[in-house]
């Protein structure tokens, strides 16, 4: 195994390596070959270990594929839209305390249902939560682990082979490190370690313009102007580290709310984060909104459409020439009032195509299908794969319009 990692960081991944018959080729964390010799294929066994068979590998779906990028009825669409794959986030609370051990790689579940997502549904989004504790293996200050790296990299990697349009790397920390709000608290990391970090990291893709920068998931209960100075901070040090046009995703407080982003000053301490070029290109608004009693995403019914918040924030970002991105949406997977406002909050949005990037549900990835909202697609034994109604619906309806 080490020898393997070794091997691997020294050529800067790639997994090119011919496994030998009947041996390992896939898994949560493994990083050695995933090709199988002539006459057998890759078969995945459970998300630990997939090994190699004698035979075909069988279609992954029977399914007709979409026709390419059919538009709404409106005529009118967002040019993104997809789930979030979750598990590398798994463990972290809204305090920020993540266990760099409680990741639960989604491995090849997750690598399954991208392709599902981009083949069948013509969805092009993927958002890939992970913890900040994860890429640097739980030590605040610390260079990223490249042990780690590699893991969760095999998911970014994974995304972009799907052939989506953009890979969103999300670092889901609440913009604090195990309780401490990051350049507020006594004892929190620094400004310039979390610009460090984010550097480093942005280094790694800074040539794949699919690659998105999400710098945290959900800040809430801090200063939004000291906040600002974080954001800057990690901005320039992404730039300076050579990824220039990379998408920078930089959300506000109150959990990067859509609704309160205006109300509780976000979008006012956020508007001048730049370039270091002094220009806006390419860094925008980071949004959640979802749509039950206490926009917690918590229950399964929804009781607004959200047109309201997203015709507000829409007239507002058209006004300042800027774009949003909601990253984190959704409902009860069946329940049919979900059904209705989803689908209509999407409508809404899609009609300001002109500053919204687009959307992404929340979430596949390691969740059971019993999640309150999971939009887990399963696979059948034929190889086909089942949407909830929900992605069916509203969050691939209408993207494709055919949500009727
Ligand atoms: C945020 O804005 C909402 C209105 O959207 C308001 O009810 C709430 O008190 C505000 N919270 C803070 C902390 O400013
Ligand atoms: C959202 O709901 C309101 C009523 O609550 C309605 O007036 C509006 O038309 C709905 N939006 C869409 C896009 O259907």
């Amino acid at each position: 195994m080490k020898t393997t990692l070794f091997t691997l960081a020294a050529a800067g991944v790639v997994y090119a390596q011919t496994q030998t018959s009947y041996g390992q080729c896939g898994g949560n964390t493994w990083l050695g070959p995933s090709a199988c010799p002539t006459g057998q294929y890759c078969s995945g066994g459970n998300d630990y270990y997939s090994g190699c068979v004698p035979g075909t590998a069988p279609p992954t779906s029977t399914r007709p594929k979409p026709t390419a990028t059919r538009a709404p009825a409106s005529g009118k669409r967002v040019k993104y839209a997809g789930v979030n794959i979750a598990g590398f986030d798994f463990g972290c609370d809204t305090t920020g305390t993540c266990g760099a051990s409680s990741a639960f790689p989604p491995g090849s579940k997750g690598v399954g249902q991208m392709n599902h997502f981009v083949t069948d549904d013509g969805l092009n989004a993927f958002r890939l939560p992970v913890s900040w504790q994860y890429l640097v293996n739980g030590v605040l200050g610390g260079s990223i682990n490249a042990n780690n790296l590699a893991i969760y990299d095999k998911l970014v990697q994974a995304c972009i082979a799907s052939g989506a349009a953009l890979c969103e790397i999300d670092i889901h920390n609440y913009a604090r490190w195990n309780g401490k709000i990051i350049g507020q608290d006594s004892g929190a990391p620094t400004n310039a370690q979390f610009a460090s970090f984010w550097g480093s990291l942005a280094a790694k893709y800074a040539n794949n313009n699919k690659v998105a920068f999400g710098i945290m998931n959900e800040p809430h209960d801090l200063d939004i102007n000291l906040w600002a100075t974080t954001v800057q901070a990690a901005v320039t040090a992404i730039r300076q580290a050579g990824a220039t046009t990379n998408y920078v995703l930089i959300p506000g407080t109150n959990y990067a709310s859509a609704g309160q982003f205006l109300d509780n000053g976000s979008g006012a301490a956020l508007l001048p984060v730049h370039n270091p070029d002094g220009t806006f290109t390419n860094i925008i608004f980071d949004v959640h909104k979802y749509l039950d009693s206490d926009n917690s995403g918590t229950h399964p019914q929804c009781t607004t459409n959200n047109s309201a918040v997203f015709t507000t924030l829409g007239n507002w970002l058209r006004t300042n020439k800027r774009s949003a991105f909601l990253t984190e949406t959704g409902g009860g997977p069946t329940d049919t009032t979900c059904y209705t406002n989803l689908c209509q909050q999407f409508e809404t949005m899609n009609s300001y195509n002109d500053v919204y990037f687009g959307w992404i549900g929340w979430a596949a990835g390691q969740f059971d299908p019993s999640y309150v909202l999971s939009e887990v697609p399963t696979q059948n034994s034929d190889g086909s794969w089942a949407d909830v109604p929900l992605v069916t619906k509203c969050v691939a309806g209408e993207f494709n319009g055919d949500s009727s």
